[in-house]
């Protein structure tokens, strides 16, 4: 940090005292309202030298943020206002730095705040530690770690919504680096009596309430559960659903941190299979059946609830059944089976839920840690974060709460112990003096529960092993013979007779004088509890369950392992867990944060002094910081202490060039503070009284506001002449842009007027230079005038004897001989194809050739189609002829006639000669057939048509049946006068036969065929080939007469409409109309 940088401190703008050893004068008052104080600033950390006070305020502070990381990363404790950060920071950095293994104790009672300062501990570590891929997933997975736990171990209680009812203490390992490599959690005495019965008020543990509330439809169904709570036994109803605790959502994120911390998915379900087992087993109830012997013995009453609790676990039913009423005792060689009644069974029951629980939460602990693990062996620093149940006294206090405070006052032991070698060990580092100070040292009640002998929890072992009845009461009375005479223990019956009428304390109960207050336990449920004990046929059926899991969770019901030695008692357990975790917290660098609650609401800024009273005394804050000040009440090392009051003399300030120390030795000289006040230590200052502290406070503040005042003089000093000395230079510069702009004026306008005379003057020469150049060219002008005029004059005379009459015409054929003889050439380079039909004609090079140009055109149209026509034979001609004919009849006149322009004329269609049917009709036609073709007669009777054979020869035409071939009627042709058709595209066409003629007699004919256009051009060319007949004529008309024997028929065609659809139809209209309606093309 540069010296110029200002450096902030503890000691600024301070609410209240930021550290208790300032405190003056120290007295409890003054001690709770400085807390007070400072938390309805919501200045919710105090340090007490190097511990934290933490106040619980119950709302979220915006003091959290990574801002704030940032702001207390890599600073000195003492230099920014008290925090938790600060606290994890020091330990992190002596950790990293000093290789000091670190560990974080947290304590307090129940909802004040630990889990939540752990998590802040574990997170700030998480953010300043290294990063990379490998280092976040580990922070991750730890990190994570925290919500699965916590759905499974923490719980609603009267004292807190989310209450650890489990210790746990996570060592977290780092390299050297201090990238956090993984972790270790162990976990202490899980409050498993929750799992069957809870206090009015409470819930189970999250995660039954979370299971029903989060979990899919189908999971559900799968674990055969049911989503309404007040179907289990287990699960309170009146506070089953708590204020600001989403469930489902919190569901989602116990399955999502499970995840992250690498539970596989068969697992996750194993776990969530047997919490669902637990509520089932809740549900099993028992009814009594009577039996010769006179006893009871229980049986299932509803059988569903154990049936889909086996078959969830894969347990076989009938094993289980018997269990709940059998229960086999082995001693040695012998197996003895008793009957249970329905008050064992239960008893058998719930012992089976609490264990059950109890070892999946030990199993998830170990599981997570098999996770967490550090993978590389090289030897790793540890910082161990302690959070752990606070000191608990409820109206009942049983063995749970007798095994939590044995706890706590070891971990008041501990505290006591570790501060004050700190403080010791400092004063020795540091060669200075130390006085003794007395504080109250709990090792006597510690030693009342834990001594081999006649302590506590040694006599509860010894009555639980002891042969014979053993209940509480017994136990209770073995404690009043052995520790009446202890201070810290108080009974009733106890030979004390201190305590015989003291009426708050009943027969069943014994008191201890905590360090943290009076608790009393109720003894009843010691011995059960302490003996654990669940039944070998239990443990043997959930081994033999189908259920991986199960099998792992119960080893010791392995029928191949029998083991009849008892096993540890709870007692004996938390006794040996505690031990060594005392002696893993003695090997650390201990850092301490004290949770204090600030009322029994739950609220924010509410402040209940008797509630804190009461917590300062037990957690022996005022004796911390009595302790802390017997010897010297403030210490800093040199460099800020001289850093930070260098300006109070002269010698120090600004700068103090030798070192740190003498600097301060000069300035406590010059400032006159007696010598018994501070000492000197190796690297830091001593200060004695927060009087003196505060007296250099004070004298620095007044420093401050007069360098305040010589810095705001000087600076204003500086401020001014920097105005003037701008006003100066911006002056100067406006003077210099205004000459500029003036003298550029003045040049401008002499410019411009040298410009005009010299303009004038210009012109002037000009004009003058132009005259006489003009002069000039005229004067040359004539001269090549004359000069030509005299050269033609010369050259004339000179050709004249050359020049012959009729050049100019040999020239002009010469001329148009080329012009031609280029255009034949290129007419003959670009002649169109020989095709007759081909259109295209080379254009026409030059106006005059236009007549020569269309006639050749002509020429060589004619000739291509002379050249086509040369290579008919005769017959193909003899078609050609005939289709010309056909379109000089037709063409334009009749509609039908496009379509027949494709189809050839075959003629003879019906093949006559080769038809063995016709053979009759062969033999009446002796001629050349010219056409045979089926047509449709037309009945004039209704217009119908009949089919007729047509045949055609040069002579006659004839009508024949079409079926047997008979002649039906025979025409020649010059009988035949004219062919009515009409213009439409029908085929209906009437033979009309010359009046007078022997054929005319049956009248003419109206027939119809498609081949209309063939029939009539043989017709007409029959007609024009003989010499002596007439040709036949062909009339094109709408309406026609036809001659029917005697009447006379108007034949009349008309369009037919859409409807008529496309076929051509013949109606009589009446006994002279005949109308044919031909559908539009
Ligand atoms: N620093 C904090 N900021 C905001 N709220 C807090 C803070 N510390 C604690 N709380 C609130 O107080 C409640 C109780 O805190 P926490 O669970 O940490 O108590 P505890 O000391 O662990 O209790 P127990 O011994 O029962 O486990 C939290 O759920 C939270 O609502
Ligand atoms: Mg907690």
């Amino acid at each position: 940090m540069s010296k110029m940088e200002v450096k902030t401190s503890l000691l600024d703008n301070m609410i209240g005292v930021g550290d208790m050893v300032l405190l003056e004068p120290l007295s409890e008052e003054t001690f709770i309202g400085n807390l007070r104080k400072r938390f309805e600033h919501n200045e919710i950390y105090t340090y007490i030298g190097s511990v934290v006070i933490s106040m619980n305020p119950y709302k979220s502070l915006p003091i959290y943020t990574a801002d704030k990381v940032e702001e207390y990363r890599n600073r000195n404790f003492y230099e920014l206002s008290p925090h938790i950060y600060a606290l994890a920071d020091e330990a992190y950095r002596s950790l990293r730095d000093q290789d000091k293994d670190q560990c974080i104790l947290i304590t307090g009672e129940s909802g004040a705040g630990k889990t939540e300062a752990s998590k802040l501990v574990m997170s700030y570590v998480a953010a300043v530690c290294g990063k990379g891929q490998e280092v976040n997933k580990v922070k991750e997975q730890l990190l994570q770690s925290n919500p699965v736990l916590e759905a499974f171990g923490n719980a609603k209680t009267v004292r807190n919504d989310n209450s650890s009812r489990f210790g746990k203490y996570m060592d977290i390992e780092f390299d050297f680096k201090g990238d956090p490599l993984g972790g270790v959690i162990s976990n202490y005495l899980l409050e498993k009596s929750r799992v069957v019965k809870q206090p009015r008020g409470e819930r189970n543990f999250h995660i039954f309430y979370q299971l029903l509330s989060g979990a899919s439809e189908d999971t559900l169904k799968k674990l055969k559960l049911d989503r309404d709570f007040s179907k289990y036994n287990y699960l309170s109803l009146d506070s089953a659903t708590v204020n600001g605790l989403d469930d489902a959502a919190n569901f989602r994120t116990v399955r999502n941190a499970m995840q992250i911390v690498g539970f596989m998915e068969d697992e996750v379900q194993s776990v969530l299979e047997l919490v669902a087992a637990v509520l089932k087993l809740g549900n099993i109830e028992f009814k009594p059946e009577s039996r010769v012997n006179g006893f009871d013995e229980s049986r299932v009453k509803d059988k569903n609830d154990l049936k889909e609790m086996c078959e969830l676990l894969g347990i076989e039913q009938s094993v289980l059944e018997r269990a709940f009423s059998f229960r086999t005792v082995e001693a040695k060689m012998e197996k003895v089976s008793t009957t249970l009644n329905v008050a064992q069974a239960y008893y058998a029951r719930d012992a089976l839920a609490k264990n059950l629980y109890s070892r999946m939460f030990s199993w998830l602990v170990t599981r997570i840690n098999e996770s967490i693990k550090a993978q590389s062996k090289s030897r790793k620093k540890v910082m161990g974060v302690l959070d752990i149940y606070g000191f608990e006294i409820f109206e009942d206090n049983s063995f749970e709460q007798f095994i939590i405070n044995y706890c706590n006052e070891k971990l008041q032991q501990i505290f006591i112990e570790l501060t004050l070698r700190e403080e010791q060990e400092e004063y020795v580092r540091e060669g200075i003096e130390w006085t003794n100070i007395e504080y109250f040292n709990n090792a006597v009640i510690c030693d009342l529960i834990e001594n081999n002998q006649n302590g506590i929890l040694a006599m509860l072992d010894e009555e639980c092993l002891r042969p014979g009845t053993v209940t509480d009461e017994t136990f209770l009375d073995k404690l009043n013979t052995i520790c009446a005479e202890h201070q810290h223990f108080e009974s009733r019956l106890s030979k004390n007779s201190k305590f015989l009428t003291d009426h708050s304390l009943p027969h069943n109960c014994f008191r201890i004088q905590h360090y943290a207050g009076k608790v009393l336990y109720k003894v009843e449920g010691f011995v059960d509890k302490n003996n654990d004990l669940l039944y070998r046929d239990m443990s043997q059926a959930m081994y033999k369950a189908n259920h991986s899991l199960m099998k792992l969770l119960f080893p010791e019901g392995n029928p191949a392992k029998v083991n009849l030695k008892r096993p540890p008692t709870a007692g004996f357990q938390f006794r040996a867990s505690v031990g060594t975790l005392m002696k893993n917290l003695q090997t650390k660098n201990p850092n301490y944060i004290r949770c204090i609650k600030p009322n029994d609401k739950k609220a924010a800024q509410v402040f209940t002094d008797s509630l804190v009273c009461h917590q300062v005394r037990y957690l022996g804050l005022m004796e911390n910081v009595r302790v802390r000040r017997a010897g010297y009440a403030f210490r800093q090392a040199y460099e800020p202490c001289l850093e930070r009051y260098k300006m109070l003399c002269k010698q120090t300030w600004p700068h103090w060039k030798g070192p740190a120390r003498e600097g301060v030795e000069v300035l406590l000289k010059d400032l006159e503070v007696p010598k018994d006040e501070f000492a000197y230590g190796r690297s830091k200052i001593f200060i004695r009284n927060p009087r003196t502290l505060f007296f250099l406070e004070e004298r620095r503040k007044q420093c401050l506001e007069d360098l305040a005042t010589l810095i705001q003089k000087i600076y204003r000093g500086w401020k001014c002449r920097t105005h003037f000395l701008l006003l100066k230079k911006s002056q100067v510069v406006v003077a210099a842009w205004y000459r500029r702009y003036a003298q550029q004026k003045k040049y401008q306008k002499i410019k411009s007027s040298s410009i005009v005379v010299q303009s004038f003057i210009r012109g002037w020469k000009a004009r003058k230079i132009l005259r006489e150049l003009k002069y000039q060219k005229r004067c040359k002008e004539a001269v090549t005038t004359i000069a030509a005029y005299w050269h033609g004059t010369q050259v004339r005379r000179e050709y004249r004897k050359f020049f012959r009459a009729n050049a100019g015409k040999k020239i002009y054929a010469f001329t148009i001989q080329r012009i031609m003889q280029k255009y034949f050439l290129g007419l003959k380079n670009s002649m169109p194809s020989m095709s007759p039909i081909d259109k295209s004609w080379p254009a026409r090079p030059y106006m005059f050739l236009e007549g020569t140009h269309q006639e050749l055109r002509r020429i060589f149209h004619l000739w291509r189609c002379k050249k086509y026509r040369s290579q008919f034979t005769e017959e193909k001609k003899a078609i050609y002829e005939e289709k010309l004919e056909a379109s000089e009849i037709f063409k334009d006149k009749k509609a039908l006639y496009p379509c027949s322009v494709g189809q050839p004329f075959k003629g003879d269609y019906l093949e006559i000669n080769k038809n063995p049917k016709y053979q009759k009709l062969n033999s009446v036609i002796d001629e050349k057939v010219l056409l045979a073709d089926v047509v449709n007669k037309i009945n004039r009777a209704n217009g119908k048509g009949a089919s007729r054979i047509f045949l055609l020869t040069k002579k006659h035409f004839v009508l024949a049946d079409q079926k047997t071939g008979q002649v039906k009627a025979s025409v020649p042709l010059p009988d035949l006068s004219s062919v009515s058709v009409s213009t439409q595209s029908d085929g209906f066409f009437a033979l009309k036969l010359k009046e007078g003629t022997p054929s005319a007699a049956k009248g003419d004919f109206l027939l119809s065929s498609d081949r209309l256009i063939e029939i009539i051009t043989k017709l007409h060319r029959s007609g024009t080939a003989s010499a002596e007949r007439e040709p036949i004529n062909v009339d094109i008309s709408d309406e026609f007469l036809v001659q029917f024997k005697q009447d006379q028929v108007c034949v009349k065609f008309i369009q037919a409409g859409p409807k008529n659809g496309n076929s051509v139809s013949c109606k009589r209209k009446n006994n002279r109309l005949l109308e044919v309606s031909v559908p539009s093309p």
